[in-house]
């Protein structure tokens, strides 16, 4: 890395007119689930994990691994046990970000000193640090002009994708992220209003029910419910879905997703992560 990008920049980019490649890149940001056939170059992953081990580390712990797949058997077989998306199999590159306790575990024993962070606190640590990486590379990866999707999915049938990747105790994969050339542009996702998700000084549901509405709407009208609506479980064969697609919109999807089956399908993590060497205390 040479010296000028390890610099801190000087206070610049915000006022009105001025150029902030960074927020450009923030601003722009949108998952990519379709890729074109070509690698992403070994120079350009390299960067893009150089950005990603810079990220901020709780107690600079340095919580968590990264897997870099490009094997296209791998790949394969990694999509088959993450939800099937077409996309896993196909991207150019798939970085995984695992919370990490191996070296702590290590480092205490070395040194002969109990190891205490067996409490749930350390999971929170170990995932936040895989996911701020995680997002460091999205991001580098994006300003470069790639396109990425983080994937949750490595936590649906953890114990394949721990085989896969030979993860050992005190390693479990916390989220993955594709790159490629995009062969799509799906263009910016909404999201919820302002006034929903910020608030000053206090915490505030005050605008929740009106900003739900705004953004029930929004999403209705993007068409991205068409043809892709959540289940309804648990109703008879001859149920009819009452909603149109006048009315079907975020808070139904949302409310579906959350109240259906798909919440039942990573119910044995916990279990996982006890065998992990994690605790949930
Ligand atoms: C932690 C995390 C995990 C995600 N996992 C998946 C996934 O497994 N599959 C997928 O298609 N998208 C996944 N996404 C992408 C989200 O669906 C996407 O960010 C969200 O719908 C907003 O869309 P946007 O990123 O295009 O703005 C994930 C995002 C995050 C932050």
């Amino acid at each position: 890395m040479n010296e000028p990008m390890t610099q801190r920049p000087r206070f610049r980019g915000y006022a009105p007119g001025e150029d902030n490649p960074v927020l450009e890149t923030l601003l722009a940001h949108r998952s990519v689930r379709a890729y074109k056939n070509a690698p992403v170059p070994e120079h350009a992953i390299d960067l893009i994990l150089e950005a990603a081990l810079r990220a901020p580390t709780s107690s600079n712990l340095l919580s968590y691994a990264i897997v870099v797949v490009d094997d296209r058997e791998l790949l394969e077989k990694l999509c088959a046990v993450c939800g099937n998306q077409r996309f896993v199999a196909e991207c150019g590159v798939l970085l995984v970000f695992c919370s990490d306790i191996l070296r702590h575990i290590h480092v205490c024993a070395e040194r002969g000193y109990p190891y205490r962070g067996d409490q749930i606190n350390t999971l929170f640590v170990t995932h936040g640090d895989a996911v701020l990486a995680c997002q460091n590379a999205a991001v580098a990866a994006e300003s470069m002009g790639f396109g990425s999707c983080m994937l949750g999915n490595v936590r649906n049938d953890p114990p394949a994708v721990s085989d896969l990747l030979a993860l050992p105790r005190y390693v479990f994969a916390s989220v993955g992220l594709a790159i490629g050339v995009a062969d799509e542009d799906m263009g910016l996702k909404p999201r919820m209003p302002r006034r929903v998700m910020v608030s000053r000084n206090r915490y505030s549901s005050e605008h929740m029910e009106d900003g739900l509405a705004e953004y029930d709407e929004t999403m209705r009208l993007t068409g991205c419910y068409l043809g892709r609506r959540e289940p309804v479980n648990d109703v008879e064969p001859d149920y009819v879905d009452p909603f149109t697609d006048e009315t079907y919109g975020w808070i139904e999807h949302t409310a579906r997703r959350l109240g259906g089956d798909n919440q039942l399908q990573r119910r044995d993590l916990g279990a996982f992560l006890d065998g992990k060497g994690f605790s949930r205390r």
